[in-house]
């Protein structure tokens, strides 16, 4: 039984069948025996085995598929843990090769591939110093992906890897940010499961570990923040997830983001698998009132964004052309605060009065507008989940 050609129910089935023996080996024996036996842990383990794999091939995959054309793509995958997206993607690209810092992750991702019959895929493990290097030394790639892993990289990691991988690229070329939680949404959906956490800097987010409902979050960053050296304290958040915005792209790529940029996550495939939630859409909302000069894929909760290197000026221009479609789109879809309302002053108090408000922006205070933004996106939020069935 070839595993892409089977519907989900059965690819469950036969990939537990497989490979939990594997992975209980060789991962799963790594992780706390009586963590494991929670609910949390339980599922843990479904979605290292199953579901990363069922949601790859599902969304991310067909996803990218319609940005790059996969079937002509010759892929080097940073971070590729336990295979998961590795083996969606070697289902309908040239090749890929795999590089992952750690050994028994690396170890899974080959009997994963074997368990799929995927042949065109070579997994390495390199230490975290050595991946980068490793990655820009495999000869005629022309995708770089970093699936669910810039968050867990440093932010001078981040830089040199975005930077570098752009000098690498070819012409035409590809590098895919998928599944990355976006720092500057409210929530913290990736690690902590607690609103704002992730946005407070390290003195203060580690004596407030305890709120998190995860027990994984609490064990393995309360034991980060116990490191007597900060860095490594530091670096230990980070190994959990800590999300990335368009600053990082901004600092590490000398070029304007709309003429590079040429999926954003707001396409089907993405919409269904990260449904659109409150603080997105206010951060969406900023972005659009503001004119925060950045394509709205960096305003998703979730980062999934292609950025293609251009052959020339009528790649910029398409890529342009389709930020601003987007822009437009969504501006219709999301009514914006009138034009203007940011230059009024400050309306000043004289004293209580019973009369309406004028309306507009011509009452100059910015209030209201929040006001409006903020009813205007919770309905706007309830049309997406009515229409994503959540
Ligand atoms: C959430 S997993 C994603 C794995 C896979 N791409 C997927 O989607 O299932 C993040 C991966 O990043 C890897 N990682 C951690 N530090 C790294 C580093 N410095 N460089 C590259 N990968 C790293 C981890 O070992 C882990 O396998």
């Amino acid at each position: 039984m070839i595993i892409r050609e089977l519907d989900d129910d059965a690819a469950r089935a036969v990939i537990t069948e497989r490979l939990m023996p594997t992975f209980l080996e060789l991962v799963f024996s790594e992780w706390d025996p009586a963590f494991r036996e929670t609910p949390e842990g339980k599922q843990g383990m479904t979605v290292a085995l199953v579901d990363r794999y069922l949601d790859s091939r599902r969304h991310g995959v067909p996803w990218l598929d319609r940005a790059i054309d996969l079937s002509s793509s010759r892929i080097v995958e940073i971070g590729c843990g336990t295979g998961s997206s590795t083996v969606a993607m070697a289902e309908h690209c040239q090749w890929v090769v795999a590089l992952d810092v750690d050994q028994p992750s690396v170890d899974a991702a080959r009997a994963r591939a074997v368990a799929h019959d995927v042949t065109n895929v070579e997994f390495r493990s390199c230490p975290p110093e050595e991946i980068l290097a490793a990655a820009l030394a495999v000869a005629d790639a022309d995708v770089f992906v970093l699936f669910a892993v810039l968050e867990h990289l440093t932010v001078a990691e981040r830089l040199q890897t975005l930077t570098s991988l752009w000098e690498a690229l070819p012409r035409g070329g590809a590098i895919a940010i998928i599944e990355t939680p976006n720092r500057l949404t409210y929530r913290d959906r990736h690690s902590s499961e607690v609103d704002f956490l992730h946005l407070l800097p390290d003195e203060l987010a580690f004596r407030l570990v305890d709120l998190s409902p995860r027990a994984a979050y609490r064990d393995v960053v309360g034991r980060a923040a116990a490191n007597p050296s900060p860095i490594d304290a530091s670096v230990g958040r980070v190994r959990f997830g800590l999300g990335a915005s368009f600053h990082e792209f901004l600092a590490a790529l000398d070029e304007p983001l709309e003429e590079i940029v040429i999926a954003d996550g707001y396409e089907d495939e993405i919409t269904s698998w990260f449904g659109i939630h409150l603080d997105e859409l206010l951060l969406l909302q900023y972005m659009l009132a503001e004119s925060i000069a950045v394509p709205c894929a960096f305003a998703r909760s979730v980062l999934n964004v292609v950025l293609r290197k251009p052959t020339g000026a009528d790649d910029r221009s398409a890529a342009a052309a389709f930020n601003a479609a987007r822009r437009e789109a969504l501006t219709g879809r999301y009514p914006l605060a009138p034009p203007g309302w940011h230059d009024q002053p400050a309306a000043q108090p004289s004293g209580p009065s019973t009369a309406p408000a004028p309306a507009g922006p011509e009452r100059g205070n910015r209030r209201p507008v929040l006001d409006v933004l903020v009813a205007t996106a919770r309905s706007a939020a309830r049309r997406v989940a009515d229409r994503v069935g959540r």
